[in-house]
Order: C-alpha cells, then structure tokens, then sequence
C-alpha cells in the first residue's frame, strides 16, 4: 500500500459499497433456480429463490432468504415446514409465476406446473431435478430479508436432465 496516497488501503477508510454495486456483482453468479413453498390454514403458498445454499449433510440442512416484503413471508414463518423445488430446464414458466413478474399471486399462481402434498403436507412440484421437505429450525432476520434454516425431512430426486440457472439477471439451461 502506498501510504501517502492511500491507494490500496483495504481498511478503515473504505466507503460503503453502494446496493447498485453490490447486486451488479452478484448478477454474475450463476445461481440455480428454486420454487419454495409452504402451506398454512390459509392455502399455498410460494415464491422464486435463487438464494437457497446447503448447510450442512449431517444433518442435512439448508438455508433459504426470504425478502420480508413478499406477501407470504409470515406463512413461511407460522408454517414452519416447507419445500425447496430445485427447478429443471424446461420450468422457466414456473419461475416466472412465482417470481413476481406477473400478476399471478398466492394459490393462483399453483396452477402451473403439477403439484402434490409431500410427507410434511407443502408442495411438491412433479418433475423437478430434486425437491427438499423442510422443517425449520430457524429463522433470522438479517438486514431486508429472514433467512430460513431447515432440517431436510424428505428428498425426491427427480430427471437430472437439464437444469434451470440465473446469470446475468437472465435464464439458462445449463
Ligand atoms: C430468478 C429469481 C430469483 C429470485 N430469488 C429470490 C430469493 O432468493 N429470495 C427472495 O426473497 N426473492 C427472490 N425473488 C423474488 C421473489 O420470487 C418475488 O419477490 C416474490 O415471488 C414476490 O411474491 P409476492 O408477489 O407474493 O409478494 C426472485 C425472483 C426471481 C425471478
């Protein structure tokens, strides 16, 4: 580090990296595509996630980040179970119900694609590369979002065909 001119210094003086930044950076990581899921009194309910990251194998358990303003998070956390459906290539349209892009929203937007009750009762999406039952044994509230741990009750693999991706704030099949 230069001393004088500061250059390169890597602490104390940085400026806080500005969000426009920090998610143009995160536009380039290549994220698998999820639909999360849970069930209450009230119906289903579920939202895209590409923040969906394993914990630990033993036991299994994952973790997934939940934008507190989306109209279902306070299901996912009087649910206390839901699924992780890891989509397939061919789910884009999935992705787009449950992504917020269209006006499609709470159990309307399970009329795509083909669904059934998992052991824990929430959605399972048929012909998803894999779906994760979870029972959540956490939940924090970091910054905007709650970031769900769950205990991985139930797996169902499903074609490891091709698979849905997020990269550069658009779809591929990877
Ligand atoms: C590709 C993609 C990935 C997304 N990933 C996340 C995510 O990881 N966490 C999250 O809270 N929202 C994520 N979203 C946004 C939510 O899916 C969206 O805000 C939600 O469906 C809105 O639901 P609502 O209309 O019921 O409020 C993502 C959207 C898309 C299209």
């Amino acid at each position: 580090m230069d001393e004088a001119s500061g250059q390169g210094a890597n602490h104390g003086t940085e400026r806080p990296v500005e969000a426009g930044l920090y998610r143009e950076a995160m536009s380039r990581l290549v994220a698998a595509v999820h639909v999360v899921t849970t069930r209450t009194e009230e119906g289903r309910a579920g939202f895209t996630a590409t923040a969906v990251a394993s914990v630990s194998d033993t036991p299994p358990t994952l973790l997934v980040c939940l934008n507190r303003r989306i109209h279902s998070a306070p299901a996912f956390r009087r649910a206390g179970v839901f699924a992780v459906n890891m989509l397939a290539g061919e789910q884009q349209a999935l992705a787009q119900a449950f992504g917020g892009r269209t006006a499609v929203t709470g159990e309307t937007r399970f009329a795509v694609g083909q669904w059934h009750e998992g052991r824990l009762g929430v959605p399972v999406l048929a012909g998803a590369v894999a779906s994760f039952e979870c029972r959540l044994v956490e939940a924090r509230t970091i910054a905007t979002h709650d970031v769900l741990v769950g205990r991985v009750e139930a797996v169902t693999l499903g074609p490891d065909g091709p698979k849905l991706a997020y990269l550069g704030r658009d779809f591929l099949v990877v």
